[in-house]
């Protein structure tokens, strides 16, 4: 009983051609999510018995103590001792009762484990890096990844969350409850889930014109496929695009920028794990190639050719030539000659060829981590109508990008 009312808590539905995904905080796969339903269901119960007694004893009341006859003026009284201090001791007793739970659930769900998985967030207009702070890759920093969060199941995961700028909102509601993410400010929540698959998270704070945009994944997997992603990560050098081929037109490009025109570095804003694109202005890029989603969640790429797909194609192609006027308020550089703002001043973007664009498109989609360690093959999308619905669902723009679209 307790599951079916819980399943039906907040529960959303968010489709996107012919995709489904549940988002709910009904989910109670997490250990954090049935201890908010006991909590939630506890109290409702509480106050129905309390909405039966009150309503009884009003009509009780009113009943036994009416004036049938409606003749003479009723009996007129005040004052009762006894009734009064039962009126103010129960509610105080009800009150304190329900604090103690929540004092109980909060020792329960707050105190971070030292032997949890920890990862830190860090929230930014309008995107989401992860990062495994007890990692080192073989080719230096932290492994990191953005908008795509991967963590293992069955126990839990400890978050450290901030953000770079103003204030955002962390939450996946099937793994968890909703987290400020704050500027200057370091606060680790605990997140869990027992079943691998992937999971809807957004900016629950609304933080900009592209707050809608500002989405991510996670992907849960079991402890084995979570190890195989960690080892794969850690080992992980960005592939050296063989001579003359697009892939090392790009390369250069992105690491060079095209300064005949003014068209900026991408190296400048974003790291590539294994070269020397160290930039942390913008997500990580490292792996690319395997994330399936675009512009922090606006396009994914769920086709079995993912970027591959001529529509998924066109969608990266007009990112990086424009993201400002696909994604309001994006921070990006334009690469087609047209102004964009820095710090709220317009700036003249620099110029990339529709073929440049495409060989940075083509370097993009080949930073691959290994294809054992790729986290979104067989994880299913929980609450998806579809068993294989992550490798068969279209391309789709999942939401709209007027500011303010949909959330
Ligand atoms: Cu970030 Cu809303």
């Amino acid at each position: 009983m307790t599951t079916a009312v819980a399943a039906g808590l907040g529960a959303t539905l968010l489709s996107s051609c012919g995709s489904q995904q549940l988002i709910t905080f009904g989910d109670m796969a997490s250990g954090y999510n049935r201890e908010v339903a006991f909590m939630s269901i506890f109290a409702i119960a509480l106050s129905v018995i309390i909405f039966v007694g009150v309503s009884y004893a009003l009509f009780f009341t009113v009943n036994k103590f009416r004036e049938d006859k409606n003749t003479a003026e009723p009996a007129q009284f005040h004052g009762n001792n006894r009734l009064e201090v039962i009126l103010v001791v129960v509610p105080v007793i009800i009150v304190m009762f329900l604090a103690l739970l929540t004092v109980r659930s909060m020792a329960i769900l707050n105190p971070v484990a030292e032997q949890s998985t920890k990862i830190d967030v860090l929230g930014r207009q309008f995107w989401w890096n992860f990062s495994y702070p007890e990692t080192t890759a073989n080719a230096g920093g932290n492994v990191t990844n953005g908008n795509e969060l991967i963590m293992p199941t069955k126990q839990d995961v400890a978050l450290t969350i901030t953000s770079g700028d103003v204030i955002h909102g962390f939450w996946a509601p099937n793994i968890g409850g909703q987290r400020a993410a704050m500027p200057a400010n370091l606060k680790t929540w605990n997140v869990d889930t027992d079943r691998a698959g992937i999971y809807q998270g957004n900016c629950s704070q609304l933080c900009g014109g592209s707050h809608a945009n500002m989405r991510y994944k996670v992907i849960a997997l079991d402890q084995e496929r979570y190890d195989t992603f960690l080892a794969a990560a850690k080992a992980y050098r960005a592939p050296e695009p063989a001579t003359r081929s697009p892939e090392a037109r790009g390369y250069n490009l992105f690491m060079k920028g095209k300064p005949s025109t003014g068209a900026l570095a991408c190296a400048a804003c974003h790291r590539v794990q294994g070269t020397t694109a160290a930039g942390a202005a913008g997500p990580d890029l490292s792996f690319f190639g395997t994330r399936r989603t675009l512009g922090a969640g606006m396009w994914e790429a769920m086709t079995p050719e993912h970027w591959e797909a001529p529509d998924a194609k066109a969608e990266l192609h007009a990112w990086i030539k424009h993201s400002p006027k696909v994604k309001p308020g994006s921070l990006m550089p334009t690469y087609d000659g047209s102004e964009y703002l820095v710090t709220g001043k317009k700036v003249k973007g620099g110029v990339l060829t529709d073929r440049e664009i495409d060989d940075v498109a083509a370097y993009l989609r080949s930073l691959k981590l290994p294809e054992e360690a790729d986290y979104w093959n067989e994880t299913p999308v929980y609450g998806s109508t579809d068993a294989a619905d992550n490798t068969s669902a279209q391309t789709a723009k999942t939401s709209s990008p007027t500011p303010g679209g949909n959330q």
